[in-house]
């Protein structure tokens, strides 16, 4: 079946790509006794109010001073939010793990969803010999691994964090 989205007045056919990027961050975490770390809680923030406009879906996960972010949406639409993201001085050290092109979404119903540090990461590091999470080295398999670990954890309804996550569904955004 083929998929049809429009989004702001534009109609494309099935189009749709997902970027996986891993960066370094700028800042020191502060220790959050409880909840998201401030300066990425920020950045949440914005994500979700951005990406809900532009029908970009995905998730980021922060671990050991990294960031790993899914971003997927319509290729123009992706690559133009990954060219914001990149000018962005909170982090450094871009690094894209994965780029295809793809059918169906991993995360639709996440204008971004935010995975805190949990077990299932710890064992998904352990079992590849990474002492902490260090995802500018990881594979493109790799990458493509963990997406679909939270992928997962999303489907089975663990992981969705402590800040009120907005889930969103792209159709209702849409003008049909
Ligand atoms: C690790 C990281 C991930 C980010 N992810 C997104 C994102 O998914 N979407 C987005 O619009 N901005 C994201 N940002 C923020 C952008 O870099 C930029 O600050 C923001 O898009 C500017 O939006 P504004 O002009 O509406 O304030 C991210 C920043 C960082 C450091």
């Amino acid at each position: 079946m083929q998929h049809c989205e429009s989004v702001k007045g534009e109609s494309f056919m099935g189009k749709l790509t997902r970027l996986i990027y891993a960066s370094r961050a700028n800042f020191r975490p502060v220790e959050a006794s409880q909840g998201v770390e401030p300066t990425v809680g920020r950045i949440l923030f914005q994500s979700r109010r951005n990406n809900s406009r532009h029908g970009i879906s995905g998730v980021l996960y922060f671990g050991d001073s990294h960031f790993f972010q899914v971003l997927e949406g319509e290729p123009q639409a992706v690559n133009e939010t990954y060219r914001r993201i990149g000018a962005d001085s909170r982090h450094r050290d871009l690094t894209v793990l994965s780029q295809l092109p793809v059918k169906e979404r991993l995360f639709s119903d996440w204008s971004m969803k935010y995975v805190p540090a949990e077990n299932s990461v710890k064992a998904f590091l352990a079992k590849r010999d990474y002492l902490r999470f260090a995802p500018l080295r990881f594979s493109k398999s790799e990458a493509e691994e963990l997406a679909r670990l939270f992928h997962r954890q999303q489907a089975e309804g663990e992981g969705s964090g402590p800040l009120p996550a907005r889930r969103f569904s792209l159709r209702r955004l849409l003008p049909f």
